[in-house]
C-alpha cells in the first residue's frame, strides 16, 4: 500500500543467497559485489549531482593512453580502486584509469583480480549522456603473494563473474556470476539495487544496428558489406540506426531490445577502440550469458589471449541469429 517492498531482493541478498547455494563459497564473491555496488552508488551520486558539485570538466591529467581525464573519471577510478582494495576479496586492480596494476597489501588480499573501466563514455558526461562502469572478474592462478602477470593476462573464458553499471535515466546493475544474467535498479531513496531483471535474456534476432558510421571510410569490406545489407537489404524493412557512444548504454539497449553492436577494427585504428580486459570481456561474457555472441570478426571474444592489460580489440556483438549473419559475411572477407 505503502509503495515499499517490505521484501525486496537487494543485491546483497540475492548475493548471499546465491552464495549459499554453491557449494565451498568463501563469500568473496559477496564482499567484492558489495565492494562494487557501493562504488557503483557513490559514481550514481556524483554523475547526478556534476554540475552542482563543479565535477564536470578536466582533472587536468591523462590516463594511460593519453586521454585526458575528467573530473568524474578519477572520482570513478578512486572509488572502484579504493572500495576494492579494501574488501579482502581481491589481489590485483587493473584500470583504464592506472598505466600498471594495482596490488592489494598483503594483508587485504584475496583470491579475485578485478579489471573494470571505471566510467567508460567520457565523451558523454558532459552532456548528460548515459555513461556507465564495467568490470571483469578472475580468480588468480599464483600462489599467494605477489600477483603473476599471468594472473592479469587469462583470457574472457576463464572469467568468474562480470557487470555494468549504466548511469542513464536509473542506474541499472547487471551482473552475472556465470549462471545467468540478472539486473537491479537502484532505488535511490533506500540507495539498495534491486531485483528487477531475474535471467536477462537476448533475443534470437533483433532489428537495431548499433555503429559509429563516421568511420565508413576507413572500414573493410565485411564491414562494409554487412552495414549496407541492414540499411538496404534487398527485402524486408531496413534495421534501425541507434549509436549513443556509450557502450554500457549500447549494450545495454542490445540486451534489451535484441540487434547488434559493432565496435570494430578499420584502416586507422586495425584494432578498434575497445579495450579487451576491462570493455570486451566483461560484455562478451554478459552477452554470452544472456544467449547472444561476441566476436572479433574471426574469433570469439573470450577466447583471445591478452598479452597486454590495456591492449585492444575489435567487437561485435549481440543477437545470435545477427552475429551469425555477419560472421557469413566475415568468412567471404577474412581469410
Ligand atoms: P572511453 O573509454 O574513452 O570512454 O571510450 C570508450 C567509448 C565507448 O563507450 C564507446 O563505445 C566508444 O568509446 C565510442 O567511441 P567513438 O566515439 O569512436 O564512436
Ligand atoms: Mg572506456
Amino acid at each position: 500500500m505503502s509503495g515499499i517492498d517490505t521484501d525486496c531482493m537487494t543485491l546483497s541478498r540475492f548475493m548471499l543467497e546465491e552464495q549459499g547455494r554453491c557449494e565451498g563459497a568463501t563469500g568473496e564473491m559477496t564482499q567484492l559485489l558489495n565492494a562494487i555496488s557501493t562504488a557503483c552508488k557513490g559514481i550514481s551520486s556524483a554523475v547526478h549531482r556534476a554540475g552542482i558539485s563543479h565535477l564536470y570538466g578536466i582533472a587536468g591529467s591523462t590516463n594511460t593512453t593519453g586521454d585526458q581525464q575528467k573530473k568524474l573519471d578519477v572520482l570513478s577510478n578512486d572509488l572502484f580502486v579504493n572500495q576494492l582494495k579494501s574488501c579482502f576479496a581481491t589481489c590485483a586492480l587493473v584500470s583504464e584509469e592506472n598505466e600498471t596494476v594495482v596490488e592489494v597489501e598483503a594483508t587485504k588480499q584475496g583470491k579475485y583480480i578485478v579489471a573494470f573501466d571505471p566510467l567508460d563514455g567520457s565523451s558523454n558526461i558532459d552532456c548528460l549522456v548515459s555513461i556507465g562502469s564495467v568490470f571483469g572478474i578472475w580468480k588468480r592462478k599464483s600462489e599467494p603473494g605477489p600477483v603473476a602477470k599471468e594472473d592479469c593476462l587469462q583470457k574472457g573464458r576463464e572469467m568468474v563473474g562480470a557487470g555494468y553499471c549504466l548511469f542513464g535515466s536509473a542506474t541499472f546493475i547487471v551482473i552475472s556470476t556465470g549462471c545467468g544474467v540478472n539486473g537491479f535498479q537502484l532505488d535511490p531513496s533506500i540507495g539498495e539495487f534491486i531485483l528487477t531483471d531475474r535471467i536477462m535474456s537476448v533475443k534470437k534476432k533483433g532489428n537495431i544496428i548499433s555503429c559509429n558510421e563516421g568511420y565508413a571510410k576507413y572500414w573493410d569490406k565485411a564491414i562494409t558489406e554487412y552495414v549496407q545489407k541492414k540499411k538496404f537489404p534487398e527485402e524486408g524493412t531496413p534495421y534501425s540506426c541507434r549509436y549513443i557512444g556509450s557502450m554500457v548504454a549500447d549494450v545495454h539497449r542490445t540486451i534489451k531490445y535484441g540487434g547488434i553492436f559493432l565496435y570494430p577494427g578499420n584502416s586507422k585504428s586495425p584494432q578498434g577502440k575497445l579495450r579487451l580486459q576491462y570493455e570486451c570481456n566483461p560484455m562478451a561474457f554478459l552477452i554470452e550469458q544472456a544467449g547472444g555472441m561476441a566476436t572479433t570478426g574471426t574469433q570469439d571474444v573470450l577466447d583471445i589471449v591478452p598479452t597486454d592489460i590495456h591492449e585492444r580489440c575489435p567487437m561485435i556483438l549481440g543477437s545470435p541469429d545477427d552475429v551469425k549473419e555477419f560472421l557469413e559475411i566475415a568468412a567471404k572477407h577474412y581469410k
